[in-house]
């Protein structure tokens, strides 16, 4: 990162914080104890968080004959996947905004393409035993923050990079590299001021160049193969159309079926997905 962008990032000091709650959340399941009473311990210190959950457990999107009125219903009724997911995915949402919605910035899209990139993530990561699933749904959630953060707090430098994709053709990736603007730096930036995982800072770092990873190599050619398969599927986020090849890197060891077969799988459910998320985020 340029040291001007560095420094224009740590003088913002109206940055998001990461909520408490969230970062409890994920130190919980990192440790593979994680339990329905322990997620809504945590989840109940957070007044804002919780009534989010429950407005959209009791949301059309769930169809609760019942009315849920407690995280450990909504737990029992929904699943402890969903409800993590959720609980991810409100604390992530709540802590920017989502209407920045213009021709420019669309940040729904933006966010329906973290989501997208997240479920295949997920559906992926059950063919690679040393990946977990569940965590790679949240990297999934998480790697392309720096661009949210990008176009609520960097809107001249998103501009530029913008205009760089309107004049020389160029997709978001290739100008953010002429202009020394990486989305993965900016959100570098925010894992380590958030305090991520290991796992989850480097797959925000390395996302588009998953060799640099160290340890974590498979986590970030996941989500960089899930990002492509999004992308294919019409959930991306780019001026420049997505045209590229989905590629498959090596070290995660699928086969070519097993690809097209989560692919087809986020294809499916694809209108679904939408829906739902759109509800659970921008209601
Ligand atoms: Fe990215
Ligand atoms: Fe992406």
């Amino acid at each position: 990162m340029t040291i001007s962008l560095t420094k224009r990032l740590e003088q913002l000091d109206d940055l998001p914080s990461l909520p408490q709650s969230l970062h409890q959340v994920l130190s919980e399941l990192e440790t593979d104890g994680a339990t329905a009473s322990s997620l809504e311990s945590i989840i109940g210190e957070d007044p804002m968080l919780t009534a989010r959950i429950l407005r959209v457990a009791n949301s059309p999107v769930y169809g609760s004959a019942k009315k849920i009125s407690s995280v450990a219903r909504a737990v029992t009724v929904l699943g402890f996947d969903e409800v993590r997911n959720l609980v991810v995915a409100l604390s992530l949402s709540g802590s920017f905004s989502c209407d920045l919605d213009t021709d420019t910035f669309n940040i729904r899209q933006l966010w329906l393409h973290l989501v997208a990139t997240a479920r295949v993530a997920q559906i992926l990561a059950q063919q690679i035993p040393t990946l977990k699933p569940d965590e790679m749904f949240t990297a999934g959630l998480i790697h392309d923050l720096g661009r949210v953060l990008s176009c609520l707090y960097l809107q001249e430098e998103m501009q530029q990079i913008i205009e760089t994709c309107r004049n020389e053709g160029l997709s978001m990736l290739a100008s953010e590299q002429k202009l020394g603007l990486s989305h993965a730096e900016v959100g570098t930036f925010l894992a380590t001021k958030w305090g991520f995982s290991d796992l989850l800072a480097n797959v925000v770092r390395y996302h588009h160049a998953p060799a640099g990873a160290g340890n974590h190599e498979q986590a970030a050619a996941l989500v960089f193969l899930a990002d492509g398969i999004a992308k294919k599927l019409g959930m991306g986020w780019d001026l420049a159309g997505d045209n590229d090849k989905v590629l498959i890197p090596r070290c995660l060891g699928l086969s070519g079926e097993a690809v097209k077969a989560a692919a087809k799988c986020l294809h499916n459910e694809k209108e679904d997905l939408v829906t739902r998320w759109s509800q659970i985020l921008f209601n």
